[in-house]
């Protein structure tokens, strides 16, 4: 047996030996090895290379793994996940190169969503930012820390639109925007993946979680997703598909259903659409325990929903073990074939020598590397940046903001003073006490520390329990266990001797994040009382919210002089918030969701349709589309966010109104800084087709640019539109329900403005 370990092992350092990167991407010379390969692998090998057992170092579920090195020695795994810390790493892939009978290496995987150990803030902060370059950054940054500490694929970009804020998910995506979406995913696979998938320090990028896991019913996790199929085209696909169109090289199957069907086990969704449609030509893993999660939903045993989700296109199955112990029956009884297997085997082994493994599995295993670049300065001095990009400024009255550094500030809040929840939920490398919190970071920034006085002033939530569920994986919230009364009293006498009070409230880091749904989504009613109390000592006060997720904030508006929202902003959280408090970063971030002025709302999304009684004027009206109780309108909108400085807009101009298939329209807009600060400003492109075969939206963003305007001065912003823009998704004809993509002539409104309850609009008319 020895003996052919060591012939085999040989055949395969010849299969892998390409020294040459260029060679390595060279696709027919891999599938040539892949082919060899494969013809001398056993059905039972081809299978343990579907299996990805997870570790267990993290657990996001149960898993039943254990004796992890005995079923590598098997060939029975084919990748692995949550392991930590390059020592393990290498021991694993030591016997899973020198112990298994091929010799197969490895494919190392984790969770790197917001940064690896230098934290970023949590995407749906990230996409705050409207800044692809700074989120291109953040990813490439990941990549390269995880990359020297023996990670070679993330589970990352998570882009799944949502228009409930009640999904504690939210928090780990891009917003309700497909378009918005799709720049980022492709931004993100760009900044994992790089020019090099062989390159040591990039990361195959994986898109999550396909597909419309973010339409979840009553927003709880996991829940039954209904959609239709030109929803779905329209507004829910494009981020995956834009994540496809830039490469990326894996996809991961969502919990829910679609149509009916869990996406898992969705043969339409996997081949038809991912592959037939889009030409993705890499593998598709499924979620923790997607496959055997298949029984719940009703598909059948372990077996069955084993063969279900293969025969559908998934190639490798995340902790459940079913392919690994039930597919060999299932060939043999003619319900999976070989060539099934194959395939799939094809495409992980493939993605392996894509990656170099082949040639050195130890490739990402880099002390060296990892010493020198983990949470290195320069990586922290980026993320701080990023953090404070991506803040979003909400309200500012009388000049709150920015605050002056030698003012006396009273730093009042729950996590005021905390390191644990400041880089947000979907953190696992993070060290989280090394993340700098709140009241370190303002007193840094500060002319003098010692003008910084803190209390805690009150809990996030009354209810002990809750707040239990909202401190797990080790982010504390230190609760205190002092009568509500006597942790406010002693905030209000910090607050008097101080001349500006900067009140933190908001959720906790696992507020928001997977299994973290909620019902009540506005600020609790011991913060507003909290606040009501700062509020009473007539003293200026400037709210920083931390959060997950769009939150009701009704009831603390009146309360606060400005409202800043901070989302988790990562490893530099102090410094970042300090930068933007301070004014020495003014701040530019835009909302990418909208926010309800009461849960009732939801969804509530700008891109909504008209019905055919829309409610044109004044709030109530008797058989229009409104609520009896609150008006249609958002508290904040879709692209909402303020800025130190004062931007002016100018007329907008069309350089025509009469257009046809190959006109570009070019639209231009004078935007004038009329203040005394520089500032961004993220200058927002809107159109809306007036009448389709199929309806459309109200308003459709197309375009966007955040571009920096000195104080002062003017700036020209210039667009052009062409008919590439115009196409949507709709039935070729009603009858056989085709989906084509294409435009329809007739009428656009164009609409230009800062967010998108705040545009101009004019006319055009798009021929052929
Ligand atoms: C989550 C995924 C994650 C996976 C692996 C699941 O519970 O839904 O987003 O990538 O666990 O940790």
């Amino acid at each position: 047996m020895k003996n052919i370990a060591i012939t085999l092992a040989g055949v395969l350092f010849l299969l892998g030996s390409c020294s040459n990167p260029q060679e390595n991407n060279n696709t027919s010379a891999i599938d040539q090895k892949v082919d060899s390969l494969l013809a001398i692998m056993t059905l039972e090998e081809k299978i343990g290379q579907l299996n990805l057992p997870s570790a267990g170092d993290v657990s996001t579920g149960i898993s039943t793994n254990e004796g992890i090195a005995k079923q590598i020695k098997a060939g029975k795994v084919g990748g692995l996940f949550n392991i930590n810390g390059l020592d393990k790493i290498r021991q694993v892939q030591k016997v899973a190169v020198e112990e298994s009978r091929l010799g197969i290496p490895l494919i190392i995987a984790k969770d790197v969503i917001h940064g690896y150990k230098t934290t970023f803030p949590i995407p749906i902060g990230l996409s705050a930012s409207w800044d692809m370059d700074l989120i291109q950054q953040s990813a490439r940054i990941a990549a390269e820390e995880a990359s020297a500490d023996g990670i070679a694929w993330t589970f990352s970009p998570m882009t799944d639109i949502s228009r409930d804020p009640r999904w504690g998910r939210v928090s780990e995506g891009s917003g309700e925007d497909p378009y918005l979406g799709g720049q980022i995913a492709a931004a993100m696979v760009r900044g994992y993946q790089g020019d090099d998938l062989s390159a040591e320090n990039t990361l195959l990028a994986c898109v999550k979680h396909f597909a419309l896991y973010g339409a979840s019913e009553a927003g709880r996790d996991y829940n039954t997703v209904d959609m239709g199929r030109l929803r779905m085209y329209n507004d829910y696909f494009p981020p995956y598909k834009a994540a496809v169109d830039a490469g990326v090289g894996t996809v991961m199957a969502s919990f829910n259903e679609v149509d009916g069907v869990p996406a898992t086990g969705n043969k339409w969704l996997m081949t038809d659409v991912l592959r037939k449609e889009w030409g993705f030509d890499g593998f598709v893993v499924s979620d923790y325990t997607g496959v055997s999660e298949m029984i719940a939903h009703g598909m059948g045993d372990l077996q069955v929903v084993s063969a279900l989700a293969l025969n559908a296109g998934v190639e490798m199955d995340m902790v459940s073990e079913g392919f690994l112990t039930t597919l060999k029956k299932s060939v043999d009884e003619g319900k999976v074939s070989e060539e099934t297997i194959d395939n799939a085997c094809r495409l992980i082994l493939k993605a392996k020598y894509q990656l170099g493994l082949f040639d050195d599995p130890y490739k990402y295993m880099d002390e060296e590397r990892a010493a020198k670049e983990i949470f290195s300065d320069e990586n922290r001095a980026v993320a701080r940046k990023i953090a404070s990009e991506s803040m979003v400024l909400l309200k500012n009255e009388s000049k709150a903001l920015p605050i002056k550094k030698e003012a006396k500030i009273a730093l009042i809040g729950p996590l005021a003073n905390n390191k644990e929840n400041m880089v947000g939920t979907w953190s696992v490398s993070a060290d989280i006490m090394k993340s700098v919190s709140i009241y370190d970071g303002i007193r840094e920034v500060s002319a003098n520390p010692d003008n910084i006085q803190y209390a805690k002033g009150s809990n996030l939530v009354e209810d002990a329990d809750l707040e239990e569920r909202i401190s797990m994986f080790g982010k504390n919230t230190y609760r205190d266990d002092r009568p509500e009364s006597e942790m406010i009293k002693e905030a209000v006498q910090v607050a008097k001797k101080s001349d500006i009070i900067v009140a933190i409230l908001g959720e906790a880091s696992e507020s928001s994040g997977e299994s973290s749904s909620l019902t009540d989504i506005s600020i609790p009613d011991n913060q507003v009382r909290l606040l009501k109390a700062l509020k009473a000592t007539g003293k200026k006060v400037v709210v920083v919210l931390l959060s997950g997720r769009p939150l009701v904030l009704g009831e603390i508006l009146p309360h606060s002089d400005a409202i800043l929202n901070a989302w988790f902003p990562g490893s530099e959280a102090g410094l970042a918030l300090a930068d933007v408090l301070y004014g020495d970063v003014n701040p530019s971030g835009k909302l990418t969701m909208t926010y309800p002025q009461n849960v009732g709302q939801v969804p509530i999304y700008y891109s909504h349709k008209n019905t055919g009684r829309p409610l044109e004027g004044e709030w109530f009206q008797k058989f229009k589309t409104n609520y009896l109780d609150v008006s249609n309108e958002p508290q904040f909108p879709f692209g909402f966010g303020l800025s130190y400085s004062q931007f002016e807009y100018g007329e907008m101009k069309l350089s025509s109104a009469d257009l046809n298939e190959d006109d570009k329209l070019k639209v231009t807009i004078p935007v004038k800084n009329a203040s005394d600060f520089d500032g961004k400003e993220v200058v927002q492109l809107y159109m809306r087709d007036k009448v389709g075969t199929t309806t459309r939206p109200m308003k459709e963003l197309k375009a966007f640019q955040k571009v920096l305007i000195e104080a002062g001065e003017t700036k020209n912003i210039k667009f052009e539109i062409t008919t590439e823009d115009l196409k949507f998704y709709t039935y070729d004809n009603l009858s056989d329900q085709n989906i084509i993509h294409t435009w329809e002539t007739g009428e656009f409104e164009i609409m230009v403005g800062t967010n998108s309850s705040n545009l101009q609009s004019k006319t055009v008319n798009w021929s052929k």
